[in-house]
């Protein structure tokens, strides 16, 4: 079966055998019920697969975890309450007290606050460095070194980082490589096949795709990721709820188109944006002007719902923008089916001072802009009587 197709059917004629439900059904049940004591027992030891308790599977969300394994081409997923449970538990699981970890300057500001404030406390020493200069890395790497971290496209300003560079080196060096594909879900882009040994998703965005969930996923090969489940995921306990798992089952139906229009309006957006006056400069990876379009070419193929741009006249011009559009909502979040922008230096970015964030490339009439699927007229017409 080719992508589509796993996104809505795969594994729908196991879970329902007793009605043949379509749609892979809800099962609100916390606990599950053995025929007998041996059962129970053949359960908790492994030696016969099925449910136990929902705070480790559930049927529902249990067949969204292979549905995301399938989709990024891997072997085994776990799926979680959130993205930043997802990334917390694989730092938390990977790491111990005396190890390095290296991560690319730029990542999801919650990313960066857990591993620069939290897992200092742990005693873990961090390096936030350039992942696109590979001098930086192997000069940091250190014997305590035991994972590489990165995004790409990162966010606001959608630099692409070489993924195949950076699982070159930490297999040369035997390191872990985590990366968080939450801006490029398949088919955009396939970390997995790249040879990434931990993917994380945080399905709240294009995977469920509806503005209606919260929600994570840790995706990679068997062995680590079980080990994962077993000695860390049950014990911190970040469970995706039935229903949620059911949206975001709905929602991964449709990915796949809904990642080709967007990328399709947001390419007609960056151009539009580009060619008007009042804009200083557009940031998006489809755009041959875009400082990483040959990296971008090579390893995504389309660029995302996400762009972002600088509107002339600073700060008091980027709050105007978000202020004055009509369709398009003032919100954080990204990857659906709603336009989305929001002013980083008045929101994301507001705690970083002014010289922090010019220093991080942010600048005070950068907006950022998640296109949905709405019609590509409107959201023009919407921008354009925004800008006069
Ligand atoms: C790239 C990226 N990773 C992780 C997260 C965290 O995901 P969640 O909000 O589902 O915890 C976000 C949230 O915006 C994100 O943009």
């Amino acid at each position: 079966m080719n992508l589509s197709t796993k996104n809505i059917n795969l594994g729908i004629k196991d879970i329902d055998p007793v009605f043949g439900s379509v749609v892979p059904p809800i099962f609100p049940t916390s606990t599950y019920i053995f025929k007998n004591a041996k059962q129970g027992a053949q359960r908790f030891s492994g030696k016969e697969k099925g449910m136990i308790y929902s705070r480790f599977t559930n049927p529902t969300v249990d067949i969204l975890a292979k549905r995301i394994a399938s989709l990024e081409g891997a072997e085994t997923a776990i799926i979680t309450a959130s993205g930043m449970s997802a990334i917390t538990l694989v730092l938390l699981h990977f790491l111990n007290k005396g190890d390095h970890i290296l991560a690319h300057k730029v990542v999801y500001g919650g990313t960066y606050e857990f591993i620069s404030r939290i897992l200092p406390r742990y005693g873990i020493e961090i390096d936030f460095i350039d992942f696109k200069n590979e001098k930086e890395i192997t000069s940091k790497i250190k014997p305590n070194t035991k994972i590489l971290y990165f995004e790409s496209p990162t966010n606001p300003l959608l630099e692409i980082i070489d993924i195949e560079k950076i699982v070159k080196i930490g297999k040369n060096k035997k390191i872990l490589t985590v990366f968080d594909n939450t801006f490029a879900p398949p088919p955009i882009q396939n970390p997995i096949k790249l040879g990434i040994d931990i993917v994380i998703h945080s399905l709240t965005k294009y995977i469920g795709g509806h503005s209606d969930l919260i929600g994570g996923a840790i995706i990679g090969r068997k062995k680590l990721i079980d080990d994962l489940f077993n000695k860390s995921f049950i014990f911190f306990g970040p469970t995706m709820s039935p229903f949620s798992a059911y949206l975001a089952l709905r929602g991964l139906s449709t990915l796949e188109i809904r990642l080709k229009q967007q990328s399709k309006n947001a390419l007609t957006i960056a151009q539009f944006l580009e060619k008007h006056p009042k804009i200083e400069k557009v940031f998006y990876p489809g755009l041959p002007s875009h400082s990483d379009y040959k990296i971008a070419k090579k390893q995504m193929t389309d660029f995302g719902g996400v762009l972002s741009f600088i509107v002339k006249g600073g700060y008091k011009n980027g709050e105007k923008l978000v202020n004055k559009v009509k369709i398009i909502h003032l919100a954080v979040s990204l990857g659906a089916v709603e336009s989305l922008i929001e002013h980083p230096a008045s929101m994301t970015h507001s705690e970083l001072t002014p010289e922090e964030r010019k220093k991080a490339g942010i600048e005070e009439g950068l907006i950022r802009l998640s296109v949905g699927l709405e019609d590509i007229d409107d959201l023009i017409s919407d921008l354009k009587q925004a800008l006069s």
